[in-house]
Order: C-alpha cells, then structure tokens, then sequence
C-alpha cells in the first residue's frame, strides 16, 4: 500500500502543538508590544522580556514563518496579523486567555487533558491539577490581580430570569453559594432594594467581592464570606442560590452541596438552582468550544430532569420550573 503522504502531513498539521504554544508564549512575552515601537533584533527582545536569546530566537523565527512577526537583517518586527497580539495597558485583552502567566491562560492549557475527561468522565482539571478547578485557580499565585479584572463583568446568560424570579421579589436575605466575585449579588441587590445578601467563595473570590461591594456601595447589605460551601452554610436565610455551580461536580458531590443548602434552608427557606446550559446552542455552530465545556465542567448538560432528580435524592421537593433561553431555574424546598 502507498502511504499517503499528504494525509499524513494534514493529520500532523492537525494535531500541531507547537504553533498553539508559540502564540501563547509570544502573547505572555508581550512580543507585539515591545516591537510596537521599531525592529528589534532577537537579542534586544531577550534583553527587554527576560528571556533566553537561543530559545527565543527560534520563536521569533517560527512566529515569522506564522506570518505574525518579518524579518530582515537580523531584525524582527511586526506584520499587519501581528500587531493585533498588541495588548497595551488594557486588562482584558480579546487574547488574555493566550497569556500564560494568568489563570485563564493557565485553565485554557487544561484542554491537554482532554484524553482525561474522556475515559473517567471527570473534569480535565482532576488530570491536571489533582483538584477541581476552582480550588486551583483560589490557590494559582497572580489569582488576586486576575480576579480584579473580572470585577467590572456584569452576570450574564439569561440573568433575569434569576433576577425576577418571584421568590427573590419575595425574600429579605439571600445567601449565594459560590457567588464568585459577586456579579449576581451586585445585580440581586440593585434590583431587589430591600433584600440583604451573603456570599460564599473560596477566599481569593470572596476578597474580590468584598472589594466590589465596597465600590457599590453595597457593604452595608452584602457580606463576602470565605468559606468552602460543603461545611455548615450561613442558616436562616429566605434563599440559597445556586447559579452556575452544579455543572462543576459530579452527581453525588452535586447532592452533598445540595443537602448542604437544604440544611441551612432549614424548613422554611427556598433553594434556587440555576444552571447555564450552551451545549444546544452551540453543537452545530462550535464543536470545539461544545467539547471545551465539556472538557472543563463535571457535567454542563444537565436537563431540568436531571436537577430534580438530584435535587430528590438530596431529600428536596421542586416547586416550580423556568427556563430562558440558556438558562434552568429550579426552585426547591425542604
Ligand atoms: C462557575 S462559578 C459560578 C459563579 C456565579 N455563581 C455565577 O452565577 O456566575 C463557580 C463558583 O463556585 C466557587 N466554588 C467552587 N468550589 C467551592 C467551594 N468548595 N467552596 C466555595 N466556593 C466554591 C468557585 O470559586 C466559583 O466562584
């Protein structure tokens, strides 16, 4: 049998890992940026980066034949392509996902793991990382900065039908289980005036928070709590909101939170679940990113169904069901 040398090459071409690797390290280098101002040779970029002549070199060289950077006597400089990766002082680049030195950067390289995910059914970040993302990222050295910039995002997904949800309209304390830097909470109290939040997260998204309440405005009525959500949880409160979490644990994890919640719920409190689910809308569009979220998440595709029978087997009744475009909302009690 002839081989078939051009499948071959195009199989190669597919599973390339040098070139991904050669954007992201110019990215965290900042490369565009120092070029921005004229031709470099590869020493003056060492020099100016911290990097290591040979090596680099070679890079500047692979990122020419990538038509990212041109050459010519010795020097380097940008092509219409590269000056794109130019980042300037803007925290939140279309490319900050590529800089490796930030969590992001660091999350994005998981999908390396992939293998991972598809023989145990666990998140690529157990292969990764022996942890689950999140206690990852609040232990990654840089998480502080990094969550700084998320802090101007607004909750997004379908929010409102979180945010009007009747119970909220009803509620005068709500505690939001995982509230990350406290997107929800901010909108939750800017729509609802008379209602008082706690939010729980690991302590690099609970200090977020805090800052961001304290900027709003907000510190009189919302508390950041440092605190793991499987131990004992603020008790009392109207509602425990559960926004974007579940789809991170797999399904006896997802109970234990869920009896978690329900413990503090006690009798009379209500438990929002709310799940983000972009599989259906993406499948036929982006495979690639359909496989990402699954590669990232324990399950990102659980059905209405599928949450209450959790929400049964964590001892909980479902008293109502919505959905909005992306967005599930189950609302439980004990
Ligand atoms: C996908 S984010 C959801 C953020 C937010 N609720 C929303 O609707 O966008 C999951 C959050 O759960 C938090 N989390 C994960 N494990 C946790 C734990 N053991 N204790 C407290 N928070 C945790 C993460 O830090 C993260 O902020």
């Amino acid at each position: 049998m002839t081989p078939d040398l051009a499948g071959h090459a195009r199989i190669m071409a597919l599973a390339d890992l040098v070139t991904p690797m050669s954007v992201r390290t110019a990215v965290t280098l900042r490369l565009a940026d120092h070029l921005d101002a004229g031709d470099l040779t590869a020493d003056d970029l060492a020099a100016r980066t911290g990097a290591v002549p040979r090596p680099l070199r070679k890079l500047l060289d692979h990122l020419v034949h990538l038509g990212l950077l041109r050459a010519a006597e010795g020097r380097y400089g940008l092509t219409d392509l590269g000056r794109l990766l130019r980042r300037g002082e803007a925290p939140m680049g279309p490319f900050d996902q590529l800089d490796l030195d930030t969590v992001l950067g660091r999350t994005e390289l998981s999908a390396v793991h992939l293998l991972h995910k598809v023989r145990t059914g666990r998140s690529v970040y157990h292969g990764m990382y022996g942890t689950d993302l999140w206690t990852h990222v609040d232990r990654a050295p840089g998480t502080p900065d990094d969550l700084k910039a998320q802090l101007a995002l607004p909750p997004g997904f379908d929010i409102d039908v979180l945010l009007d949800h009747p119970v909220l309209a009803r509620a005068r304390t709500v505690v939001d289980v995982g509230g990350n830097t406290g997107a929800l909470v901010e909108a939750l109290l800017t729509r609802h005036p008379d209602l008082s939040a706690t939010l729980i997260d690991l302590p690099s998204f609970a200090g977020a928070a805090a800052q961001r309440f304290a900027a709003a405005g907000l510190d009189g009525r919302a508390a950041a709590l440092a605190q793991d959500f499987f131990q004992p949880l603020p008790a009392g409160a109207d509602v425990y909101v559960l926004s974007a979490v579940l789809a991170d644990w797999d399904d006896e994890t997802a109970v234990r939170l869920l009896r978690n919640c329900a413990l503090a719920a006690g009798g009379t409190g209500r438990i929002l679940v709310s799940e983000v689910s972009l599989t259906e809308r993406l499948r036929h569009v982006d495979t690639g990113m359909t496989l990402w979220f699954e590669a990232v998440m324990d399950n990102p595709d659980r059905s209405p169904d599928d949450l209450a029978a959790l929400a049964a087997e964590a001892g909980l009744k479902v008293a109502a069901v919505e959905q909005a475009g992306t967005r599930i909302v189950l609302e439980l009690h004990g």
